[in-house]
């Protein structure tokens, strides 16, 4: 991993930086067999990868990260290697837990927690408590997540106010809705890299990315580093975001 570039590159704008990058994280599979390696080697590569952008994104000023780390879907992947993923997340938070207590890391996870493994979601609920006073950066990492599963229960939650008579119909509005989401507490990612080439969301965040910029790379995301990372914000502050206006 690059240790250089500490600094914002002069070529980019500190006023103009995303405030919130979210990264669906693809690519690890091919990267490792194309090394003649297995799958999950790859994975254990890629959480390198994650750690250095952490770093960067808050040596580079940017105060949320969001990770797309275990989909609803990948649930489908052979046993083998859910099983692996599962105890490769407990095991790093395990292992980073002090590192992000030193770098100032408010961890959070967004999804379905209930379904994860009881010890990985011991490991989670530590890492939250033990991290949520931190105000450096904002590390969220999307778990057992689904944005139209996201979007279904928040439906449920409201519907049952509505019902319970707590809130009135016309009340629900989209600061209300965005309320009920799992990033309650995060702003709208301004930007979402996606690595190895494809071109889909994937049910990743699709309420809160409405205006983000879209930026993918054929890089795999083992390969993903600093100056990959400033290739994207370079992009990112090319473009003219209108929000829907002109
Ligand atoms: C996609 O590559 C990657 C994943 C499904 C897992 C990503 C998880 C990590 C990098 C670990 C993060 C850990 C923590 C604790 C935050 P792929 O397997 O779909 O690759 P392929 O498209 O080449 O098959």
């Amino acid at each position: 991993m690059q240790t250089r570039l500490k600094e914002l590159p002069i070529d980019l704008d500190r006023e103009r930086l995303p405030r919130h990058v979210a990264v669906i994280m693809d690519g690890n599979g091919r990267w490792a067999q194309r090394q003649g390696l297995p799958r999950i080697m790859g994975h254990r590569r890629g959480v390198d990868a994650l750690k250095d952008l952490l770093r960067c994104c808050k040596d580079w000023g940017i105060k949320a990260l969001t990770a797309y780390a275990f989909s609803t879907e990948n649930w489908g992947r052979p046993l083998e290697e859910v099983e692996f993923l599962m105890t490769l997340f407990e095991r790093v938070l395990r292992r980073e837990i002090d590192d992000m207590m030193k770098e100032n890391v408010q961890i959070q996870f967004l999804g379905n927690l209930s379904a994860l493994p009881q010890s990985l979601q011991g490991e989670i609920q530590r890492s939250m408590t033990k991290t949520q006073d931190n105000n450096g950066i904002q590390f969220n990492v999307a778990t057992n997540y689904g944005a139209r599963q996201e979007i279904l229960q928040a439906v449920h939650a409201i519907a049952q106010e509505v019902q319970e008579g707590k809130i009135q119909l016309d009340e629900i509005d989209e600061a209300l809705f965005s309320r009920h989401l799992y990033t309650a507490n995060v702003s709208d990612p301004d930007l979402l890299i996606r690595t190895s080439g494809e071109m889909r969301l994937s049910n990743f965040l699709l309420w809160q990315m409405a205006y983000a910029e879209l930026y993918i790379t054929d890089i795999l995301w083992p390969d993903f580093d600093r100056e990959q990372f400033h290739q994207a914000l370079f992009a990112y502050q090319q473009r003219k975001r209108r929000f829907g206006k002109i």
